[in-house]
């Protein structure tokens, strides 16, 4: 037990070792948890990439089964998504938005205990479904039936997993929107809100919005699958292709989950490092809002394919081609912050810069997938494996990396490894694209995606596909080391530890240590 100071100034005894992190309600330490959690399931999701890689090395040879191989690109997915990506978000979110807003911790602490541990039990049952009869494969990530109403349990825990990552979700997301609607310091009104805060805002009501939308599919698959009903099948009077509108009416806007706070992080990010106020603040915060109200509006993008009338093909075609307005907005407004600003390029900086460049050529290869003659051409092929991992491994990934440089002196106390960082962000820079821009290629070319053997026709640019892949998985193991020594020891970092005074001085407050939150909220200027 550790005697430990709350915030009105009464002491209590806390409890010590594992129990402290089982009991916790500090935002900063469920923010570790979380930011911990993602990490492993980043090494977890990674791990199945590297088996993806490897099979597809060489035309020809055998390392997973088929079926494996079924199994590893859909949990690849699923673990990304649900695992790494978004607790991440989730993390930076209990660790940044208090602080930034000047609340003393999050809304509901308690619940914000139990969103996390939902985690764990989640990932458990979703990893433990890949060694039961019937694996987890289930028609890849977006598990359409009429594949995933068939097969053995493996698919009745995985959609079950799910459910329980959706639940923490949505909590989650409750307690975000509370906090920074009901618990801003005098003075911190909504347009004086750090940007990441607002990409939260909108990223945790979108969530909301769109999370029970996804437990209604996977409710609607599990009860055609064990209880005799027919949502999905069309014997019983069903449609499959219903699923797939279900479904992505969720799935679209959970990409604008995943990247939405990265928007925010790269707001902060590079004002900090241009020594300027972000250009365009509102205009900034309406694209946000632009973005993740039309992103409801496109679903169907995903389905062109699927025999659609063409007035509905022209008009998700034409929202989707919307969706570039704002986002170039964006785009320029991250330009125009550097524009002529004293920059400087440490890690967080080129993370930030990496991540515009290649989110750009995502973007592009996005709006080339909406023109529907040409996605009906590169549906299901490895075109768009490499648009979304330009969008989600430079977006969303890149990111993160950003942010977690940014905030790391914060955090711990230290700062990391520049040299390292470095060293980091170029070998990621260039073996992610290495890896990945020639995918566009071979989907070019027509190789299909989710098939463990393919065409000789397609060797070569598999082979360097691979090899950067590969050299991507190592080079994070450097982020591993960097973040390790960073928490144990090394420089001291400064209470205002980046040079740049921008409109994240409430980041800059001396931090107190975990279970010492902010005594008093901070007085604003
Ligand atoms: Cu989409």
């Amino acid at each position: 037990m550790a005697v430990i100071q709350d915030v009105h100034g009464h002491t209590h005894d806390h409890p010590t070792g594992i129990m402290r992190w089982l009991t916790t309600t500090n935002h900063k330490d469920i923010g570790t948890l979380y930011l911990c959690f993602s990490l492993a399931m980043l090494f977890v999701g990674g791990f199945l990439a590297m088996g993806i890689r490897a099979e597809l090395f060489m035309p020809g040879i055998q390392i997973l089964e088929p079926e494996v191989f079924n199994s590893f690109t859909t949990l690849h997915g699923l673990i990304m998504v649900f695992g790494a990506v978004m607790p991440a978000w989730v993390g930076f979110a209990n660790w940044q938005i208090p602080l930034m807003i000047g609340a003393p911790d999050m809304a509901f602490a308690r619940l914000n205990n139990w969103s996390f541990w939902l985690l764990p039990i989640a990932a458990l049952l979703l990893i433990t479904s890949f060694f039961v009869p019937g694996g987890a494969a289930a028609g890849g990530w977006t598990f359409y039936p009429p594949l995933s109403t068939q097969g053995g349990i493996g698919t009745d825990m995985m959609l079950f997993a799910i459910h329980i990552f959706g639940m923490s979700s949505i909590m989650g997301s409750i307690n975000i929107i509370t906090t920074i609607l009901n618990m801003r310091a005098p003075g911190m009104t909504l347009m004086k809100m750090p940007m990441f805060v607002w990409s939260w805002l909108i990223t945790a009501y979108l969530l909301v919005l769109v999370m029970p939308v996804l437990a209604g599919a996977v409710t609607m698959v599990i009860t055609d699958r064990n209880f005799g009903t027919s949502f999905f099948n069309a014997a019983g009077g069903g449609d499959p292709v219903m699923f797939q509108h279900i479904f992505w009416f969720f799935g679209h806007p959970e990409v604008y989950i995943m990247i939405l706070p990265a928007f925010g992080v790269i707001s902060e990010v590079i004002a900090t490092f241009s020594r300027k106020p972000l250009f365009g603040y509102t205009s900034m915060v309406y694209a946000i809002a632009a973005i993740a109200l039309l992103s409801c509006f496109v679903w169907a993008h995903h389905m062109f394919t699927v025999g659609m009338p063409v007035t509905g093909q022209l008009f998700f075609m034409y929202a989707t081609m919307l969706i570039a307005v704002p986002t170039g907005v964006k785009v320029f407004n991250w330009t125009a912050t550097m524009w002529r600003g004293s920059m400087t390029f440490e890690t967080p900086m080129l993370f930030a810069i990496g991540f515009i460049v290649l989110f750009v050529i995502g973007g592009f290869s996005g709006v080339v997938c909406a023109i529907v003659p040409v996605d009906v051409q590169v549906q299901d092929t490895y075109y768009v494996i490499a648009h979304f991992h330009y969008v989600l491994v430079s977006g969303a990934l890149f990111a993160l990396f950003a942010g977690a440089y940014y905030w790391l002196p914060k955090w711990t106390g230290h700062m990391y490894s520049e040299t390292l960082g470095k060293w980091h962000f170029w070998l990621s820079m260039i073996f992610f694209n290495v890896a990945f821009f020639v995918q566009h290629f071979l989907g070019l070319a027509g190789m299909p995606r989710r098939i463990p053997d393919y065409a000789l026709q397609f060797a070569d640019f598999n082979m360097i596909s691979s090899i950067g892949a590969f050299g991507f998985g190592l080079t994070q193991l450097l982020f591993v080391y960097i973040v390790i020594k960073c928490v144990r020891g090394g420089e001291k970092a400064a209470d205002k530890t980046w040079e740049g005074a921008t409109t994240l001085e409430w980041t800059h407050l001396p931090s107190p240590a975990p279970y010492h939150s902010f005594e008093t909220p901070p007085v604003v200027k």
